[in-house]
């Protein structure tokens, strides 16, 4: 048989070849790839080839070489994931857990006061954490060299004129009065610093969500059943409130707000001191001199606002007895809250 037709020949025997088995690769492997197979005597025999011949024939030869390595190569891959997924893997194993991650609790608390509050028409306002004396203090009635000031341990950048680390988020009432004309129906949830010794029930940074409700007509009793709406939405509709009367510079009357202690249902236990009530914010009628602040009239406006701690909240919510966890980023506390909302 002449050379290029005995080569023709096994390219079409390389082509069609299946192999059916480790055995039958073998086999392909030391007549095709092994150099001791046809291939090698065909290059042997190549050298005897006159040379007007040789370029033809010898290109033939380098393209069978090159199918049959390939056609070897394709069929060891599909022996191999063949035999993977035969004999290798053992399908009664249970899967390798594929760890997402999940939301902090405080974003869980934050989002849902928000969702609760969205729905008595209340919008999201934010302000700056970095705040002047004006917006955190004055502006809030706060009088000059008064000790009310000291009721909240500040962290300044600067004095005179003074910057500061906002100590609660009732700045961004007077962020937002500047900016919008009543009625204003508004939450804002937001960081806040002190500067407090660090302990479990205190911290210098924390969250909190302040409300302000300005509006023509909007007394107390708007207050206290908006936040009772708020108290029963979160904690569940058993939960009863009580007010406080306290003191605020900017509102007028104020009023501490307490729920009914969720451990122990009223009953008495260490979260609630055994009083069987925990608090959970300040709130009031906003003060007349905030709105003058503001340039709001007094004489047509009134409103109420309050502050709630969202650490303090997701404690209650959480059984929580330590606010450092919030922020020490521990993993074996935040995986807690994978399955929660
Ligand atoms: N700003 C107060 C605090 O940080 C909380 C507060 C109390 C906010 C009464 C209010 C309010 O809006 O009306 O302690």
């Amino acid at each position: 048989m002449e050379m290029i037709d005995q080569i023709t020949a096994l390219q079409k025997e390389v082509e069609s070849f299946k192999a059916n088995g480790p055995q039958d690769l073998e086999a392909f492997r030391l007549r095709f790839v092994s150099r001791k197979g046809v291939l090698g005597e065909l290059f042997e025999k190549l050298k005897q080839i006159p040379p007007a011949e040789k370029k033809a024939v010898g290109k033939a030869l380098n393209d069978l070489k090159q199918s049959a390595e390939a056609r070897f190569r394709e069929m060891s891959e599909a022996t191999a994931v063949e035999k993977k997924t035969t004999d290798d893997i053992d399908l009664t194993l249970p899967p390798v857990p594929n760890r997402i991650g999940n939301l902090h609790p405080l974003t869980l608390t934050r989002a849902r006061i928000i969702k609760i509050f969205e729905r008595l028409g209340f919008n999201v306002e934010e302000g700056p954490e970095i705040e002047d004396d004006w917006h955190n203090f004055s502006a809030l009635n706060f009088p000059e060299n008064h000790p009310a000031r000291e009721m909240q341990d500040t962290f300044f950048i600067s004095k005179n004129p003074d910057i500061l680390l906002r100590t609660h988020t009732s700045n961004v009432q007077i962020r937002l009065l500047e900016r919008t004309k009543p009625p204003v129906r508004a939450i804002m949830p937001g960081r806040v610093y002190r500067n407090e010794a660090i302990s479990a029930r205190a911290h210098c940074f924390f969250h909190q969500v302040e409300g302000l409700y300005i509006d023509r007509n909007v007394g107390f009793a708007d207050l206290k059943q908006t936040l009772y709406h708020f108290a029963r939405e979160m904690f569940g509709k058993d939960t009863k409130i009580r007010f406080r009367p306290s003191f605020f510079p900017f509102t007028e009357p104020s009023a501490e707000m307490d729920i009914s202690c969720l451990i122990c249902k009223g009953a008495g236990c260490p979260v609630c001191k055994r009083t069987g009530w925990v608090e959970i914010g300040g709130s009031g009628m906003v003060h007349p001199n905030v709105l003058r602040n503001c340039n709001v009239d007094p004489e047509e406006f009134t409103g109420f606002a309050f502050g709630m701690g969202i650490e303090r909240i997701t404690m209650l919510r959480y059984q929580i007895n330590d606010l450092r966890l919030f922020s020490e980023n521990d993993i074996r506390f935040l995986r807690q809250f994978q399955s929660v909302s």
